[in-house]
C-alpha cells in the first residue's frame, strides 16, 4: 500500500494512522534505519532527559520510549514526558513539525548490513531465517531500502531540528556525542551536563555496551514468554501486549532463537563477513543507489 513502507511487521492502519499523526513541539523522535543504533540512542535521550536513571525494566523502556509504527498513537499518548518516540520511517513518511525534535543515526551500509542480517535470522518468526549471508546481502542492495531512507534524512541534515549523527561518531566518543545531544535538547540538559560531572559519568555508564545488554537480557524472557501470561499481565498496557502477542508463533520443533537488540556493538564487522570481491560488489552497488550526493564521503576508510 505504501510505496515506502518499512520492512517487518507494520500494520497498515497503524501506519495509516500514524502518518496522520500531527506531531507535538515536546516531540522527540529518534529516526533509523533497523539496526543503525536505536536502542543505543533510546537510552542516551532517557538518560540526559531522566538525569541519568537508567529504565527500570525492559517494559519502561517499550513504555517510556515507543516504537510509534508497531505499538501505534495510543503509546505516545501515554507515554511519560518528556521522553523519546522510536521509529524507522523515512522522512517521506514520517510527519514533521518544525517544532518537534528529530535524531537521526546513519550507520555505515555493509555493517548496517550485517547486523540487519543477524537479525533477521535470529528472529524465530523472520521469513529469512534461512538465508545465506551472501543472498542477504544482494537483497539489501537490490531493494536499495537503506539508501533511500538514509538519503530522505540525509537532504534535511542542516535542518534546525534535526540533529544527523552517525554510529561511527558515536562510538569511539559517546562524551562527546552525549554532549551533542543534550545540546540539541535543550540548553538546560547541556548546562547541567557541563556543570554535573557526576550525572554525565551516569550516562556513560549506563548507555555503555555492557549496562545495556544486561538490560536486553529481559527481553528474551519476553520473547520466551507463555502469550496467556503476557495477557493476563497486570502491569503491561494493551498496546504493549498486542505488540508482543502479535509475533507469529514459533515453529515446531524451534530452539530458543531470542531477538537482540545489543550483538556486537563495533564498528567495521562487515571485514568477517563480505570477502573482498562481496565489498567491492557492496560499494559500487550502493554508491550507484546514492548517486548524485555527497554521502559516502561519511564513509570513505
Ligand atoms: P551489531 O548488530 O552490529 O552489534 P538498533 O538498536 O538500531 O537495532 O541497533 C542495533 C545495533 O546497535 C547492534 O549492532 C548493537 O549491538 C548496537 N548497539 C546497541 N547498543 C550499543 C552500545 N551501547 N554500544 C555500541 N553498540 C551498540
Amino acid at each position: 500500500m505504501f510505496e515506502d513502507k518499512p520492512y517487518g511487521p507494520v500494520e497498515d492502519d497503524v501506519l495509516e494512522a500514524v502518518r496522520k499523526y500531527k506531531p507535538r513541539p515536546d516531540d522527540i523522535f529518534i529516526v533509523t534505519f533497523a539496526r543503525c543504533g536505536t536502542t543505543w540512542m533510546q537510552h542516551i535521550v532517557h538518560l540526559i532527559l531522566h538525569k541519568g536513571e537508567p529504565f527500570e525494566s525492559f517494559l519502561e523502556f517499550n513504555r517510556a520510549s515507543p516504537f510509534l509504527e508497531m505499538t501505534g498513537l495510543e503509546a505516545v499518548e501515554n507515554m511519560p514526558r518528556p521522553g523519546a518516540i522510536k521509529t524507522h520511517l523515512p522522512f517521506t513518511v514520517l510527519p514533521f513539525n518544525q517544532e518537534a525534535k528529530y535524531i537521526y543515526i546513519a550507520r555505515n551500509p555493509k555493517d548496517c548490513c550485517v547486523s540487519n542480517f543477524y537479525h533477521m535470522t535470529t528472529m524465530r518468526f523472520s521469513p529469512m531465517k534461512d538465508i545465506k549471508f551472501e543472498d542477504f546481502s544482494e537483497s539489501f542492495l537490490q531493494r536499495e531500502i537503506y539508501s533511500k531512507h538514509l538519503l530522505s534524512w540525509y537532504k534535511h541534515r542542516d535542518d534546525p531540528n534535526i540533529l544527523f549523527l552517525t554510529f561511527e561518531e558515536m562510538k569511539p566518543d559517546t562524551r562527546g556525542i552525549i554532549l551533542k545531544v543534550a545540546k540539541f535538547l535543550g540548553s538546560q540538559y547541556y548546562d547541567m551536563l557541563r556543570l554535573d560531572e557526576e550525572i554525565m559519568n551516569k550516562i556513560i555508564f549506563h548507555s555503555s555496551f555492557d549496562e545495556m545488554k544486561k538490560l536486553n537480557k529481559q527481553m528474551d524472557v519476553f520473547a520466551e514468554k507463555d502469550p496467556e501470561e503476557i495477557k493476563k499481565d497486570p502491569s503491561m498496557p494493551d498496546y504493549l501486549k498486542k505488540m508482543f502477542l502479535n509475533r507469529p508463533k514459533p515453529m515446531q520443533g524451534e530452539t530458543k532463537t531470542p531477538i537482540s537488540f545489543v550483538r556486537k556493538g563495533i564498528i567495521g564487522n562487515w571485514k568477517d563477513h563480505f570477502t573482498h570481491d562481496q565489498a567491492r560488489h557492496f560499494d559500487e552497488k550502493f554508491a550507484e543507489s546514492v548517486k548524485d550526493t555527497d554521502i559516502m564521503k561519511i564513509w570513505k576508510d
